[in-house]
């Protein structure tokens, strides 16, 4: 930044993308994490002098702005008990199971709500604090859908966009929210919000138009105004992430990885068929009825363990909430009781790795698999699927995919869908992967190869800020007249 008295793009998210480290002088070192939300972000914020506000990842770490590779990263403080009712327990035990289908069943606590706002209070201070005059301020994900209305009311002079990374629910699963109405005021603070699918902006345009009675016309929102400020428009529309496609490609064409997923397989006693299962240990992704399935193939003699085995990893998530914690006892319980059961020495049924990988481990795995599993219950997006299929250019393997996920929108085409709910079906459709013929593997890859290889992330980032740019600067005047109301949905695939 030079001469100037912010950046012109702030990035607001609840992580930064760097991990930090305490060592025992409580210095602390960072490195940088490597998520996709960085990869597709970073291009434009070194172009357009951009700052990132994020939590550390730690309980009451205060460490100064400090720039890294063209950013500057902006760390927030969250003390020990604002992570425990934040980010434990409003974000990840009210919004992420109420915005999931209510698999497990959100809890609803004051105490958990008020410290939602203040914390949601603290980014957005955080970020007009960062902020140039007529900046581009883009702010992501649940856990902080109050920032732009709370930004919007000291800096109206912004470009607000906000991106809901996961699903938004249908009213009659978000009306049980005690502060919904909150939130929906808080995400109209923003000019454009993005979703994952457009069924999602249509949850969200119902929403709105039951909840605060504005007139809705497609896929905009008219605000009205006060005495102080006039009516504004906002934007609803779908801009489906990608991840950076191109980048896995590469690194799995690597002769390293390439040997790596040689090695894998071997170790596995190189089998006709591995499966692979690759999630976060998290409710949503239909983990147990994906291994369900997979026990009763075994138990009836469909496939058997010395031509097919499963890898499944299941990296540790949010560890202090009660439902990932009995999650995993059941998974747990589930993987031991079918390798108890089928396992034989030297073929394991299910090989189960309670770790998070690096992306170079990641991709051999992805190599090594004939059929992956992805069957969640409800999901974004799902970029598993996404990696699996950037990884094949050898054109084969076979992507299982759940109905319930954003990716399904758009890799209909070439994976086997699958109701995960529906146990016969699932079973039905793995049998058939495992089985499937090389000629038609090939066929449905090359399909879905150019899928994702066309729609990277970089499209992403770029299409949303392209629209969010694009959008009047300033608020509509007040002699606006209002829109009729209507039901009308908002318009399809909106915006990419
Ligand atoms: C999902 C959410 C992200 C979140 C990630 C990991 O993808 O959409 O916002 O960062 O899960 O979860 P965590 O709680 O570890 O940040």
């Amino acid at each position: 930044m030079t001469g100037k008295d912010g950046y012109d793009l702030v990035v607001v998210s609840n992580r930064l993308p760097v991990d930090f480290t305490v060592d025992d002088e409580g210095h602390v070192d960072w490195k940088r994490s490597p998520g996709g939300l960085v990869t597709a972000l970073e291009p434009v914020m070194q172009k357009s002098d951009g700052a990132w506000v994020g939590w550390s990842g730690a309980p009451d770490l205060e460490v100064d702005p400090f720039d890294a590779d063209d950013m500057r990263l902006v760390p927030v403080t969250l003390s020990a008990t604002e992570i425990e009712r934040y980010y434990e327990g409003f974000s990840n035990d009210t919004l992420w199971p109420l915005y999931h289908d209510v698999i497990a069943p959100p809890a609803f606590h004051r105490q958990w709500w008020d410290a939602y706002r203040r914390v949601n209070q603290r980014f957005a201070d955080a970020a007009a604090a960062q902020a140039e005059q007529g900046a581009t301020v883009w702010v992501h994900d649940y856990q902080l859908q109050l920032v732009p209305r709370m930004l919007r009311e000291q800096r109206p002079d912004l470009k607000i966009g906000f991106f809901n990374h996961i699903p938004f629910p249908p009213l009659e699963l978000f009306q049980q929210l005690p502060w919904r109405r909150q939130v929906i005021d808080g995400l109209l603070g923003a000019d454009l919000i993005g979703f994952q699918r457009a069924g999602d902006a249509s949850n969200f345009i119902r929403a709105v138009r039951r909840l605060t009675g504005y007139t809705t016309r497609g896929p905009i929102v008219t605000v009205p105004g006060d005495e102080d400020r006039p009516s504004r428009n906002v934007r609803a529309a779908a801009f489906p992430i990608s991840i950076d496609s191109r980048t896995f490609d590469e690194l799995a064409r690597t002769p390293e990885v390439q040997a790596r997923s040689r090695e894998i397989r071997a170790d596995l006693g190189d089998p006709e068929c591995m499966m692979l299962g690759v999630d976060r240990l998290d409710y949503t992704k239909g983990i147990r009825h994906r291994i369900k399935a997979y026990g009763e193939i075994l138990q009836d003699g469909r496939i058997d363990v010395e031509h097919v085995t499963l890898v499944q990893v299941a990296s540790p998530s949010r560890e202090n909430v009660g439902a990932y914690q009995e999650l995993r006892e059941q998974v747990e319980g589930l993987v031991g009781r079918i390798n108890g059961e089928y396992a034989e020495i030297g073929h394991a049924a299910i090989h189960y790795l309670h770790h998070s990988y690096p992306p170079e481990e990641m991709a051999a795995l992805y190599l090594a698999a004939d059929v992956m599993l992805v069957t969640s219950l409800r999901d974004g997006m799902n970029l598993v699927a996404k990696e699996y299929i950037a990884a094949r250019s050898d054109d084969r393997g076979v992507l299982v995919l759940s109905e319930f996920t954003g990716a399904a929108d758009e890799l209909a085409g070439g994976a086997l869908l699958v109701n995960p709910h529906d146990i016969d079906g699932m079973k039905d459709i793995i049998v058939a992967a495992a089985n499937m013929d090389v000629r038609e593997q090939r066929k449905r890859m090359r399909r879905l190869r150019r899928r994702v290889l066309a729609d990277d992330v970089s499209k992403w980032s770029e299409s949303f800020l392209g629209v969010l740019q694009a959008m009047p600067s300033r608020d509509t005047p007040r002699t606006h007249a209002p829109s009729r109301p209507t039901d009308e949905a908002p318009v399809e695939g909106e915006g990419a």
